[in-house]
């Protein structure tokens, strides 16, 4: 009877911790959903482009964003009933992100990266909703509106563009490859959207090809003035000479193998890449790595007689080439005599692929503008590389370019003056 009694009361006691557990776990999977949606926010980095500059409020919208076409504004995306997406199902949510229509059938533009976020899973758009709707604080404030001139006010003629240019279906896992290979290749086209910077647009904006079956795929491309380089494995102004772990480090903190992210990419390794997984950086560059190279540029010889002799020659402060005396002026006490730069300081100069590439873009705004290196939780310090626009001449700007893409083994063709003078007009500086 004792016994009985006793069995009675544990199997109270395993019942009662059975349904506590229960009540926990619906409440973790809930918490949990919420917190992995957080994550694929970052690696979609949807608050880069829907917060406003200078401390606007997360995901409140009201960032400018430069497109052929005119200035497009993001849009409130917070739970905010009246200006955000509070009232949004998730089948709204789902179309939005993937078809580029919004509630109510507003098209939206291809400033919104829908067509890669069209290959996003089922699993991680619930994630993502169950963030948006939950996880972030509703901001009851209107972004400002999208005022594009005529004809590109018709928002009605983006379903042709779709029709035409936007790729459909999710992201379908190639059997041919590894488990890591399809994860990082999943990442970088769906929610990392790197081809909308990476991979040169067509005449009606589209971007030529969403994965490695186009030969453009990644290739390079600019976008509201910066040159996004080659990532194919181009040695010269591609990653060819950029090891696995390299481009990891570069994605994580900023700095690797000799490079520090400049021009837009550092706002997408401050808010974006940084937060990624080992794992999921690791995915990335080995996806990058088996890209086979495409669109070969420029190139890096750095045992070549022609650069053995340029390092004596400034060694002993012989060279008279043009741009020898700016650089060694201006540029050296930094990036180094030898342009080797200094390890998570200083970018390199020589065999940068981003100093070979075929486009100047990002090259002549970098020196016209100055910048600062990425600041991350876990990467070196943040260092500015000084404006030039003040200090040298527009033909000075462009022997410098020169003198660093063909000096060290570096072999990528000259910039004249005028690709300066034109640079500085589009970009009033
Ligand atoms: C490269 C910039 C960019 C990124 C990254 C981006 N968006 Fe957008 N998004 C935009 C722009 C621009 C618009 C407004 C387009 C328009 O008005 O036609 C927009 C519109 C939207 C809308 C429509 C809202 C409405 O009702 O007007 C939703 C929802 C949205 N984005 C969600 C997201 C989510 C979620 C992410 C991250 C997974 C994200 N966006 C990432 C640029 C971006
Ligand atoms: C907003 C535009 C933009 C987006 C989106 C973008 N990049 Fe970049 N990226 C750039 C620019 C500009 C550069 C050149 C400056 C530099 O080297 O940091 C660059 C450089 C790089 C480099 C160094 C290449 C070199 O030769 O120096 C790597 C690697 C890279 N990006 C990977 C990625 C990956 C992976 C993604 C997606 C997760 C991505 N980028 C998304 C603009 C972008
Ligand atoms: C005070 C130190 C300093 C001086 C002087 C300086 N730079 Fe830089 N440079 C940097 C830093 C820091 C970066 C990274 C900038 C960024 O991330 O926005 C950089 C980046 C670059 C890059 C892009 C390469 C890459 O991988 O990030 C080029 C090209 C470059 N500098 C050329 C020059 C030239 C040419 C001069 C002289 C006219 C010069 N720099 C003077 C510090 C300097």
């Amino acid at each position: 009877m004792r016994t009985g009694a006793f069995f009675f009361a544990l199997l109270i006691a395993a019942l009662a911790a059975a349904s506590a557990s229960a009540f926990a776990q619906g409440d973790a999977t809930d918490a949990e959903l919420v917190k992995r949606g957080e994550y694929l926010a970052k690696a979609g980095d949807c608050a880069g482009c829907h917060t406003a500059p200078q401390a606007g409020a997360p995901f409140a919208g009201g960032l400018g964003m430069g497109s052929p076409f005119g200035t497009i504004m993001t849009s409130n995306i917070t739970p905010d009933k009246q200006f955000g997406i509070g009232d949004y199902s998730y089948d709204d949510f789902a179309k939005a992100l993937r078809e580029g229509v919004a509630r109510g059938g507003k098209h939206l533009y291809p400033a919104m990266p829908y067509p890669s976020f069209s290959k996003i899973t089922d699993d991680d758009m619930h994630a993502l909703y169950a963030y948006f709707i939950h996880g972030v604080r509703p901001v009851h404030k209107e972004a400002p509106p999208t005022k594009l001139p005529f004809p590109f006010n018709q928002r009605w003629a983006l379903a042709l563009w779709d029709l035409a240019f936007s790729p459909e279906g999710r992201y379908k896992p190639s059997p041919e490859h590894a488990v890591e290979w399809n994860r990082g290749a999943y990442l970088m086209q769906s929610l990392g959207h790197c081809g909308a910077c990476h991979t040169p647009r067509g005449p009606a904006f589209e971007e030529r090809g969403y994965d490695q079956s186009s030969k453009h795929y990644l290739t390079g491309g600019v976008n509201d003035h910066w040159f996004a380089p080659n990532l194919t494995a181009d040695p010269g102004s591609g990653l060819g000479r950029v090891q696995q772990r390299e481009i990891v480090s570069f994605l994580r903190g900023g700095h690797g193998g000799g490079l520090v992210s400049f021009g837009s990419m550092v706002q997408v390794v401050e808010d974006s890449t940084q937060y990624m997984s080992d794992d999921d950086l690791n995915a990335i560059a080995i996806y990058l790595k088996s890209l086979p190279a495409q669109k070969p540029s420029g190139a890096y010889t750095p045992h070549s007689r022609a650069a053995s002799l340029t390092a004596t020659a400034m060694h002993t402060g012989e060279i008279a080439r043009p741009g020898s005396g700016i650089f060694m002026s201006y540029c050296a006490k930094c990036h180094q005599a030898d342009g080797s730069g200094v390890a998570n300081k200083y970018p390199k100069l020589a065999g940068n692929p981003a100093v070979l590439a075929p486009d100047t873009t990002s090259l002549i705004r970098l020196l016209v503008e100055g910048g600062s290196s990425p600041e991350t939780k876990n990467g070196p310090e943040r260092k500015k590389m000084p404006a030039f626009a003040e200090k040298l001449t527009t033909a000075e700007i462009a022997q410098v370019l020169t003198f660093i893409r063909t000096t060290w083994g570096n072999d990528a063709r000259p910039v004249a003056t005028r690709e300066v003078q034109t640079l500085r007009a589009d970009i009033h500086k």
